[in-house]
């Protein structure tokens, strides 16, 4: 697989077009401002490198899931302007994909010089089951540019134009980014030093049943806490009031249970949990014994007990893999949980552990909760990408590169 190093050391690209796929897929409040600018942060290394080269540099990615049309929340102009401050020099900015807009400001690019077009996704051939449809938006999106750089590591997981089929168009070659990502996450699957546990949260147990099968294979504890946690605490009996539960799950997870036994990995559980009268900062609030949550309560974090016992399961951890938050931790009352986790994890990587936060969701947190990116050991900016890696799925955006 070519990489963007490759490329640069080449010493080809100066006048080169380069199509970089980027993940600036970030979180946006009612004004249309950037509350994490992660994702943006991190795709920097590898533009700002191809721009030092001497490319003509042409940033593509989505923002939110707008339907194949544009919708003006979903706009890239305002990660535009920050890409622009984190480069320390203007970005251009095409108000379309491939249309009018996005020619002219590339056919404008001096030597050096970065454009990004607008959302991917108000195309509809971006996402397409159809791959004649996909096809014809990447042939589009592959006649703005000389060479392909994939560097969306969020996003190497989708079939789609930017990711994949645009790569069987150009030459192509692997960016930093995705580069590191995947060795950090080959180093959870392969040598993984001991002990290893997987702390995993969130909305959903359905979303995470692949990984979950298959890290009972490799982890040594599993801690469960957030919302999914309920769906585990049903299954062996509890009562869990008005908490989130996916009933359909509850077999699954009752298999889950009874392979980790066989297998002797460690599944722990919150004990207790702080339950809510509503879905509200404001809402009365208390802690409840994990086994007896009352029918009338919902749960919105684990409980103060909880939280320690799954820091003391972390403290000696040699490997520890991080996905989903806690509880609510958006709101002060339910933070505790995730804030104390957060803690045990940059705890363990001072003292050596590799310590690796997945998900959008936990690494917003953890910079909501006032921690610096360097207290832990990688914060990867793909979610659902990195637990497919952890699934061991063949992800189509890296497949395609090695071809
Ligand atoms: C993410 O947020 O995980 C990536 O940007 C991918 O976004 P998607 O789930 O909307 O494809």
């Amino acid at each position: 697989m070519k990489t963007a190093h490759d490329l640069i050391q080449g010493g080809a690209l100066r006048g080169q077009r380069v199509l970089v796929r980027s993940d600036l897929n970030v979180p946006l409040d009612s004004e249309g401002t950037i509350t994490d600018d992660g994702r943006v942060r991190a795709s920097v290394p590898t533009i700002k490198a191809l721009s030092e080269a001497g490319a003509r540099v042409v940033v593509c990615a989505h923002l939110g899931r707008p339907k194949g049309a544009p919708e003006a929340r979903y706009s890239l102009a305002p990660v535009a302007r920050r890409l622009g401050e984190l480069l320390g020099t203007p970005v251009t900015f095409a108000t379309d994909t491939v249309g009018e807009s996005a020619r002219s400001a590339v056919a404008g690019l001096g030597d050096g010089q970065v454009a990004l077009l607008e959302n991917l996704r108000f195309n509809p051939g971006e996402t397409s089951k159809d791959d004649a449809v996909r096809g014809g938006f990447a042939g589009e999106l592959a006649t703005l540019a000389d060479v392909f750089v994939s560097d969306g590591f969020g996003v190497v997981h989708r079939r789609q134009a930017s990711v994949y089929d645009v790569a069987l168009l150009l030459p192509h070659a692997v960016g930093g980014l995705v580069q590191t990502e995947v060795e950090v996450l080959r180093r959870l699957t392969e040598s993984v030093e001991r002990p290893y546990a997987v702390v995993l949260g969130g909305a959903k147990v359905s979303d995470k049943l692949g990984v979950i099968a298959n890290l009972m294979q490799t982890a040594d504890r599993l801690l469960i806490g957030g919302g999914m946690s309920f769906t585990f605490l049903a299954a062996q009996g509890h009562e869990v009031g008005k908490s989130l539960l996916e009933a359909d799950q509850i077999d699954v997870v009752k298999g889950y249970l009874a392979q980790a036994e066989e297998l002797g990995v460690e599944i722990i559980l919150p004990t207790d949990i702080v339950v809510a009268t509503a879905f509200s900062a404001e809402a009365e609030h208390s802690v409840v014994d994990a086994h007896s949550i009352p029918a009338d309560r919902m749960g919105l974090d684990i409980g103060p007990e909880s939280a320690r016992a799954f820091a003391a399961k972390l403290a000696d951890a040699r490997t520890v893999f991080w996905n989903g938050p806690m509880g609510a931790f958006e709101m002060a009352p339910y933070a505790a949980g995730t804030l104390v986790v957060a803690q045990a994890l940059a705890e363990a990587t001072s003292k050596g552990a590799l310590t690796v936060i997945g998900g959008g969701d936990s690494a917003a947190a953890v910079r909501q909760l006032g921690f610096e990116d360097s207290q832990f050991g990688h914060i990867s900016t793909g979610g659902g990408a990195s637990l497919e890696y952890l699934e061991g799925k063949a992800l189509p955006g890296l497949t395609v590169l090695e071809g």
